[in-house]
């Protein structure tokens, strides 16, 4: 039984004491948004800044060594995490921007072979190639692509999402055209898990590469890119206890050493002149400027807290959770839930409309109640509009809730008809 796991872990964060406007206990459930952070892991950010704090791979002093050793031992324990040898991993500042920086390198590699570089013609892309996305992505894992097929003429495709929220991976849209494929791991709105084998599958046989959005899924359970098989996962570290301001790129070996760099400056040189510069080949190549050290540090500890926790143990706590979030809602009146009504590969949180209450008025009367969602469309735009759908609500679930949060949540949904006198 792991529905005691909430109540065991609560008091390591602080914030779950909020009283909410000075009266109701706080029910969180918005941590797909972002998670709240342990003790743990604040004091990591803090301690480094109090004890240790200096730039990296610049400073000969002794500080400088203490920060370098620092940062890249925490490279070393979120790579192992999931799966990746710490040379694969370059930080960044969320998802979001690991995301635009393969598109964007992608989009470098297009203009430096056009310039002539040979080195990036395989890299490439152009009026003749397409890119796969999927109807279910959130707005980071479209718009770098749309913008990417704008400027080079590739034809943007999407893989569909069928009736039951799930994706549809239609084997026809993979192509010898077929460039790159870019999907999420779980989907932010219908908490449904992608098959990502069966895309590597289809991708390697017409030699495309797979860029997988892994901010929902690297939180909630193990991961393992390497077995996974995907070019490049990109993910945030405060959706998994971690501080804001940090994020991760797994990039395999062929994309670490032919993707041209997205951002110059310092650090990721190898040498400059006044007429030129040369590239690191590492993944410094990707890392220009001073790095947000110390919540690299603080994502370190919140690894170390979830593997200290366990990630199965995790992944079942919130299953049930969503479970009987699930039930309680399938039995009430004017509901209607987006995406897989069932848990079968379908993780984490619940999106969903109340039948003529606006989103944003449920999040007011269950704010009103302590239960904190998230009301809108969750930088799924494109996907609520395919589901004719303005808005919508959502509980997402994660470590530190209880059995008797989804009690206090369910009750407070259960009286909103009413209230807004709908039903
Ligand atoms: N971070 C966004 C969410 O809340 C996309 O799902």
């Amino acid at each position: 039984m792991t529905l005691d796991l909430g109540q065991e872990l609560k008091d390591d964060f602080p914030i779950l004491s909020h009283k909410v406007r000075g009266v109701s206990d706080l029910v969180y459930l918005d941590s797909a948004a972002t998670s709240q952070k342990p003790k743990v892991v604040i004091a990591a950010e803090s301690n480094f800044y109090t004890s240790t704090n200096a730039t990296v791979h610049r400073s000969g002093h002794e500080l400088g060594e203490l920060a370098s050793a620092a940062y890249e031992a925490a490279r070393e324990n979120i790579a192992r995490f999931v799966g990746i040898e710490p040379g694969n991993l370059i930080f960044t500042k969320n998802a979001t921007e690991g995301i635009n920086l393969v598109a964007y390198a992608v989009l470098n590699a297009t203009l430096l072979a056009k310039s002539g570089d040979k080195r990036y013609n395989k890299l490439a892309i152009g009026a003749e190639d397409s890119i796969v996305i999927t109807e279910m992505e959130h707005h980071a894992n479209i718009v770098p692509w749309q913008h990417l097929a704008q400027v080079t003429g590739a034809r943007l495709e999407y893989l569909k999402v069928d009736e039951s929220g799930r994706l549809d991976i239609d084997e026809s849209k993979f192509s010898k055209s077929t460039k790159i494929v870019a999907i999420t791991h779980q989907s932010n709105v219908l908490g449904s898990v992608t098959d990502v084998a069966k895309i590597v599958r289809f991708a390697n046989k017409v030699g495309a590469m797979v860029v997988l959005d892994a901010c929902q899924s690297v939180p909630h359970f193990n991961v393992d890119f390497k077995l996974l098989g995907v070019s490049a996962a990109a993910w945030s570290g405060h959706k998994m206890l971690g501080p804001t301001g940090v994020g991760c790129l797994y990039l395999n070996d062929e994309l670490l050493g032919e993707l041209p760099p997205f951002l110059l400056g310092g650090n990721m040189i190898e040498n400059v002149t006044y007429e030129s510069s040369t590239f690191r080949s590492d993944n410094a190549k990707f890392e220009a400027g001073t790095m947000n050290i110390a919540q690299v540090v603080g994502l370190s500890a919140a690894v170390d807290y979830l593997k200290n926790v366990g990630m199965n143990v995790i992944h079942e706590h919130v299953r049930e959770l969503t479970g009987a979030a699930l039930k309680g809602m399938l039995s009430m009146p004017g509901i209607r839930i987006l995406g897989p009504t069932d848990l079968t590969d379908r993780e984490g949180l619940v999106s969903f409309e109340v039948d003529g209450v606006h989103p944003h008025d449920v999040s007011q009367f269950l704010d009103s109640k302590g239960v904190a969602v998230r009301a809108g469309h969750h930088c799924a735009w494109p996907l609520h509009r395919k589901l004719g759908a303005v808005a919508s609500s959502r509980a997402s679930f994660y470590l530190y809730n209880t059995k008797e949060d989804v009690d206090v949540f369910l009750a407070a949904l259960d009286q909103i008809r009413d209230y807004f006198k709908v039903a």
